[in-house]
């Protein structure tokens, strides 16, 4: 059994198809990344997986572990494993970055069965995991993202994945906003979960990020469907020739 199985997605929003039969099919403990033209659905396949509730699905399916992932609402399948590392990360004014992932953490321990967190074994998690991504206490003290560079939300980010340690990770343009050294800081928080149980799903418009997390399979998206897959030798053939040969 796949760990994700996306067959035949079809997803609109207001009245425009974007995903056109979009299928993908990724095991444990890979990486894949898609890469594609402004506008080609990448972070719309994004939402949908995640459960954004402005797409609408049409048509198609997600199996995720076993279950009917399009059935489940989007705190089901957070909790469940599947975490979505936004292309904009939102601000959240009012909610603190601790109590937003205390809360996080704590509804995902429920769903599972498992007891809260207790304070102590909150703070360690919170200031190993903070650290190892350049995440200060400064940017912890703050309201979620509210006023954070755009460099600094992205970290944010994916200091909420390596917290809450999700199976299945989508990482939307990770590394736009990001500076050199961000990026390999990044970079290496990500590959320090690359795990068998885990699978993680890049999109990136640049083969640089593919130099620090090697992909094992690389797929082209374009006008709402993946037109070609390949190894990561194909990120490199983009960067050369564009998008030219697939419209
Ligand atoms: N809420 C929305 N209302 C109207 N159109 C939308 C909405 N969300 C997405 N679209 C349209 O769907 C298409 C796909 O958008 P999407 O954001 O998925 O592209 P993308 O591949 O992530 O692009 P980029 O590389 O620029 O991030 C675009 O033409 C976009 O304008
Ligand atoms: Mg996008």
């Amino acid at each position: 059994m796949a760990f994700l199985e996306i067959k035949n997605l079809c997803a609109k929003v207001g009245e425009k198809q974007i995903l056109k039969n979009f299928s993908l099919t990724i095991n444990e403990g890979e990486i894949h990344a898609i890469m594609g033209p402004n506008g080609s659905g990448k972070s719309t396949l994004s939402n949908v997986i995640a459960g954004h509730p402005a797409y609408e699905v049409t048509a198609g399916s997600i199996t995720f572990k076993g279950q009917d992932l399009l059935a489940m609402r989007a705190d089901e399948r957070a909790n469940s494993g599947v975490f979505l590392a936004f292309q904009y990360p939102t601000e959240l004014p009012g909610v603190g970055t601790a109590l937003f992932l205390k809360t996080a953490i704590n509804a995902k321990r429920k769903f599972l069965g498992l007891p809260d967190l207790d304070a102590v074994q909150f703070m360690k998690r919170l200031k190993t995991r903070a650290t190892a991504l350049g995440v200060t206490d400064e940017m912890l003290k703050r309201p979620v993202n509210v006023g954070f560079s755009g460099g600094e939300k992205k970290k944010m980010e994916t200091f909420q994945m390596a917290f809450l340690e999700p199976d299945f990770c989508i990482l939307d343009e990770m590394d736009s906003g990001l500076d050199i050294d961000a990026l390999r800081v990044v970079a290496n928080g990500v590959n320090v979960m690359h795990e068998p149980h885990r699978a993680f799903l890049l999109i990136t418009h640049y083969q640089r990020l593919l130099d620090y997390i090697v992909p094992d399979f690389v797929h082209i998206m374009v006008d709402g469907k993946i037109v070609q897959s390949g190894d990561k030798t194909l990120a490199l053939q983009l960067e050369e020739k564009g998008y030219e040969n697939y419209k």
